[in-house]
């Protein structure tokens, strides 16, 4: 709204030049005060003060869902039975098989645990190089095998993570892969998962 005001003249005069008193509207001076206290307020929370800002809520948040998702999964712990446990849960190997398609796994693996020729072994007989146990394919996971190409996947996953992944890497022995590496010389027969 504009209220009528009187044209009123400044009373200083630079070479015969006069000036009107013309203030800005209210709102804009509001609008131009407000941001600037904004932006102290801001500076200070985000800047000076560790505030949080949306971003780092939203990783909290995130975090937080993801291990109390793995929480109802109870105490992970280096056994068979965590293992055996994690294999009999269809919600448990869902999150292994999604692990080992995307964190690339698969890559060297063969999507369907088969093995690739010159990279990684095959999972689905009964034959192993590293492991001779369900809480030995953990430790492969974490240290790798040194000298190729498997190196520690501790960089990729998480300590929850690795439980999941070794079960779903122990849950493809049995199963038919499309096109299986053919034997690796170093490969030894392992004994039959341990039954719950
Ligand atoms: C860059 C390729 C590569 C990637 C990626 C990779 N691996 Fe491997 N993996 C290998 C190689 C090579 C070996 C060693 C086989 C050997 O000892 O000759 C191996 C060995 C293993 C073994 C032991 C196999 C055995 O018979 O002893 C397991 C278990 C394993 N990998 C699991 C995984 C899992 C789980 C992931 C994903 C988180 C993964 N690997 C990612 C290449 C890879």
């Amino acid at each position: 709204m504009t209220e009528h005001r009187e044209d009123h003249l400044t009373d200083h005069s630079y070479d015969g030049i006069q000036e009107f008193d013309n203030p800005l509207p209210g709102w804009w001076k509001a609008l131009f005060w407000g941001s600037f206290v904004f932006s102290l307020l801001y500076w200070g929370w985000f800047h000076v003060y560790p505030g949080k800002s949306i971003i780092s809520d939203w990783e909290a948040e995130v975090e937080e869902a993801r291990s109390s998702g793995y929480a109802r999964f109870g105490e992970l712990s280096d056994t068979p039975e965590t293992l055996l446990a994690l294999m009999a849960q269809p919600d448990a190997r869902k999150i292994g098989a999604t692990l080992f398609a995307t964190k690339g796994c698969a890559a060297c693996h063969a999507p369907d645990g088969g093995g690739v020729v010159g990279l990684g072994a095959n999972f689905c007989d009964d034959l192993a190089i590293n492991y001779t146990d369900l809480p030995g394919i953990l430790k492969v996971v974490r240290s790798g095998v040194p000298g190729t190409a498997m190196v520690p996947q501790t960089s990729l996953l998480s300590p929850q993570e690795i439980y999941f992944v070794a079960a779903h890497v122990a849950g493809l022995r049995g199963t038919t892969p499309a096109k299986p590496r053919p034997l690796d010389p170093k490969a030894k027969e392992i004994a039959p998962w341990p039954t719950r």
